[in-house]
């Protein structure tokens, strides 16, 4: 059972044209905003409380203080860390593998595709039938989300199911390493820029197969042996001494000092200052009152998305995204995440971070800025063209029951594709997830249904169409950066 890429919406083709249209017209400056403010516009004749909708749903232009701070010497630091495969188990993947600035900040594909796999994008070959030993065991478990915004001081999880949070112990985060955490983290992208290293599957190999990853199985644990030995060996090419000397001040020159904190550190200055939003797109000039910035179809659909649509009630603040946990019933495909459910196949999502049965099939309500770069979508990409995962919205229960298996992408290989679609085809499954759907039904006239779609393209920042600077010539190792 293969499964086809579809070829992209004829909305795909309309918002390149528009997107090229705003990089190729002279710049359209508007009186440069450094406060920011919320959106001005019409009342919405709805809300009792008077007020505007947009103004309840605190949907604003971005300000540079959303963000943390960022030091350029750290950046140039993270980025060669970013790229480099010296970072994974068996040298064969970086962090760029599976969130490539090349394909916006992701991979294309609907479930990663981690160590052992070759390729790039959606052409990554998972290997051959029957397997080979240094083939992927399995596919990953979900959705390699975009990096976009991640250094916006208000995320407070991390993870589709936000396993790697803020909270009240004393250090601050929650992670699955526990106690392990080393001490000394600024914020959550720092933390969590050190956890791919210790995926099996995505950066770390298989226990027997290189010394960072024989130290775990040794010592019988994925934290604190991996970042060690992640450091001795960074810490083994010299280019990197004065690049991390540069970085660190505080270590005076000893590179003795250097630890996984400051690996972390660097990866989220560079994450934060390639990947966060500019000022002033079209979307925050509209927010400001320059009503000509976004199309007038664009407009209207913002209009419905923060009323009619309901689309707000979750997606709003400037990021557009509530920072919660909703189940929306996305069509479950692919191994599912830590071997529950029916078949032990599927993904129960933010339960399995509170133990809470009411949290299952809850997944963190995604940002939206840049959307429409960011495909496949869903915490399992289970669809290939934004236009199906908004229609998802609409009726999720009948989409759920009608997911068509072409809507995904994954690359074919006989055993994978055997097991990709039983939690997708079983119906219990689909029964369960059905049930705890959270959303309503809404009935949208098709052109409004296209006036909303204007408005996820119009949430695209044009500078982040070609993030081909942020990839550099090469790395300190002298590793390859092709996948
Ligand atoms: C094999 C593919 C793969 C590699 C390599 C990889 N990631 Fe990821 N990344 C993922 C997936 C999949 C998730 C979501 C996992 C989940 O929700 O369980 C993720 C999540 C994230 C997130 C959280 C984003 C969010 O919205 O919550 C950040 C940040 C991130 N990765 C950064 C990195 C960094 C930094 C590296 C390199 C050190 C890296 N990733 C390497 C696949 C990968
Ligand atoms: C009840 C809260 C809620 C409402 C209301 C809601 N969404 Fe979502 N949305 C989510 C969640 C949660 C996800 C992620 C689901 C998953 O990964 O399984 C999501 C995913 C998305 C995605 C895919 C993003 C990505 O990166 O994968 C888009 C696009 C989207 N929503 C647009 C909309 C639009 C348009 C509306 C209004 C019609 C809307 N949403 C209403 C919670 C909501």
């Amino acid at each position: 059972m293969n499964n086809c890429k579809k070829p992209r919406s004829h909305y795909y083709l309309s918002f390149l044209s528009t997107s090229f249209k705003i990089l190729l017209s002279p710049v359209v400056f508007v009186a440069a905003c450094t406060t920011s403010q919320v959106w001005a516009g019409e009342k919405d004749k709805d809300d009792e409380n008077g007020h505007n909708r947009h103004n309840k749903h605190q949907i604003r232009s971005i300000k540079a203080s959303d963000y943390a701070p960022v030091g350029a010497k750290k950046a140039v630091l993270g980025q060669a860390f970013f790229f480099d495969k010296e970072l994974s188990g068996n040298r064969n993947i970086s962090c760029s593998t599976c969130h490539s600035p090349l394909s916006a900040t992701s991979d294309g594909l609907s479930i990663n595709l981690g160590e052992g796999a070759h390729g790039f994008s959606v052409g990554r070959n998972p290997g051959t039938y029957p397997p080979l030993a240094t083939d992927p065991l399995e596919r990953g478990q979900r959705n390699a989300p975009s990096l976009f915004d991640r250094g916006a001081k208000e995320f407070g999880s991390m993870m589709h199911d936000g396993r790697i949070e803020l909270d009240n112990s004393p250090d601050g985060f929650l992670t699955p390493a526990g106690d392990e955490l080393p001490p000394g983290f600024n914020n959550l992208l720092e933390v969590i820029s050190i956890f791919a290293f210790t995926e099996i599957q995505e950066m770390l190999g298989q226990p027997n197969e290189n010394e960072i990853s024989a130290a775990a199985a040794a010592q019988g644990s994925l934290f604190t042996p991996v970042w060690t030995k992640l450091v001795e060996r960074i810490k083994a090419q010299p280019n990197y001494h004065p690049m991390i000397l540069a970085a660190y001040p505080e270590l005076k020159g000893d590179i003795n000092g250097f630890n996984i904190v400051h690996v972390g550190r660097a990866i989220a200055h560079f994450q934060n200052s390639s990947f966060r939003t500019s000022l002033n797109t079209p979307f925050d000039r509209y927010l400001n009152g320059d009503e000509g910035a976004i199309s007038k179809e664009a407009a209207r659909g913002f209009k419905l998305f923060t009323g009619k649509a309901q689309c707000a009630s979750c997606h709003n603040g400037p990021f557009l995204t509530d920072q919660k946990f909703h189940a929306i019933g996305v069509p479950q495909i692919g191994p599912g995440f830590g071997g529950v459910g029916f078949d032990g196949r599927e993904d129960f999502g933010r339960e399995g971070v509170t133990k809470d049965i009411n949290d299952r099939y809850k997944f963190r309500t995604p940002p939206l800025r840049n959307v429409a770069l960011t495909g496949p979508w869903g915490h399992d990409g289970a669809f290939n063209m934004l236009e199906d995962i908004v229609r998802h919205h609409l009726d999720a229960k009948k989409s759920l029951n009608n997911y068509d298996i072409s809507q995904c992408v994954l690359p074919s290989r006989l055993d994978l594709d055997e097991l990709d679609f039983i939690a997708t085809n079983n119906p219990n499954t689909r029964y369960e997830i059905e049930q705890r759907i959270e959303i309503p039904k809404i009935r949208l006239q098709e052109n409004e249904f296209k006036d909303l779609m204007a408005f996820m393209f119009a949430l695209t920042d044009p500078e982040h169409l070609d993030l081909r600077h942020t990839v550099p010539k090469s790395v300190p190792s002298g590793l390859s950066l092709a996948d």
